[in-house]
């Protein structure tokens, strides 16, 4: 675990926050993206968090994160100047060249968006094109994309459930109209479970990469506790991101 300081914690939609912090001492291994972090929040508690950003050369991290619980609900009371204790990163992430080429659709529900400004930095510098799909319920809960991707994706598409901003709709319905003008070379769904599940079914015929959560407490490998039930892996060292194919059995056992 080691010493960061927050630089910035602020509302940027609802129930949603930005943090940036600057870790004490540097790291020299440059994360892939969709890698993680586990946060302490001291007298708390340790909660597992997509990085959104990294800046290596400052030591500086970029997380969004969103209100559920007790944890995250501490973590957005803690002033700027505080200090947290940071595993980074932790996860496999993903390898840009397990990727089917460098025209991407990325498709995102909610908090789902959190990895996808680090996605895009390295897939730009890689010369891989970024299209997204974000859909989420309301106006309210959109966060100001520019603030949210400091390298711009190559396009950016909102869905709202309830109408009242981009396409009326949600995120796959959306995507599957994306999906139809223009061809794809891989897909990679970030959201809640349902539509994880959801995808993997109208999407079969692509096989497409998903971003799971579970369960996770040590993020080392150590407790189990995030063992993806129906395979041999576990998210937090095989992990978050696998074909649908890979995750069948489990996703089965997920409710509509
Ligand atoms: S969180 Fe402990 S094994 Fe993955």
């Amino acid at each position: 675990m080691k010493p960061a300081r927050i630089v910035l914690n602020e509302p940027i939609a609802e129930d949603l926050y930005l943090l940036e912090i600057e870790l004490v001492e540097p790291i020299d291994k440059e994360p892939k993206p969709f890698q993680f972090a586990s946060l302490w929040i001291p007298r708390v508690k340790e909660i597992p968090l997509s990085i959104s950003y990294a800046e290596l050369e400052r030591s500086r991290f970029r997380f969004i994160y969103k209100l559920r619980g007790r944890g995250t609900r501490a973590l957005s009371e803690t002033l700027s100047g505080s200090f947290l204790g940071v595993k980074i990163p932790l996860g496999r992430g993903i390898d840009l060249r397990e990727l089917r080429g460098k025209k991407l659709l990325v498709v995102c529900g909610g908090v789902g968006i959190a990895p996808l400004p680090y996605l895009v930095r390295v897939c730009s510098e890689n010369g891989y094109e970024v299209h997204v799909v974000c859909g989420f319920r309301t106006r309210q809960g959109v966060p100001p994309i520019d603030l949210v991707f400091p390298i711009s994706p190559h396009s950016v598409h909102i869905a709202t459930e309830d109408c009242s901003v981009g396409y009326c709709g949600d995120a796959l319905t959306l995507a599957k109209k994306v999906s139809k003008s223009e061809n794809f070379d891989d897909l990679i769904f970030v959201g809640p479970s349902s539509m994880l599940k959801k995808a993997c079914e109208e999407f079969r015929d692509v096989d497409p990469m998903i971003s799971l959560e579970t369960l996770v407490r040590c993020g080392l490998g150590l407790c189990g506790s995030c063992y993806i039930r129906g395979s041999t892996k576990l998210l937090c060292v095989d992990g978050p991101v696998f074909r649908c194919s890979e995750v069948s059995e489990y996703l089965a056992g997920l409710p509509d």
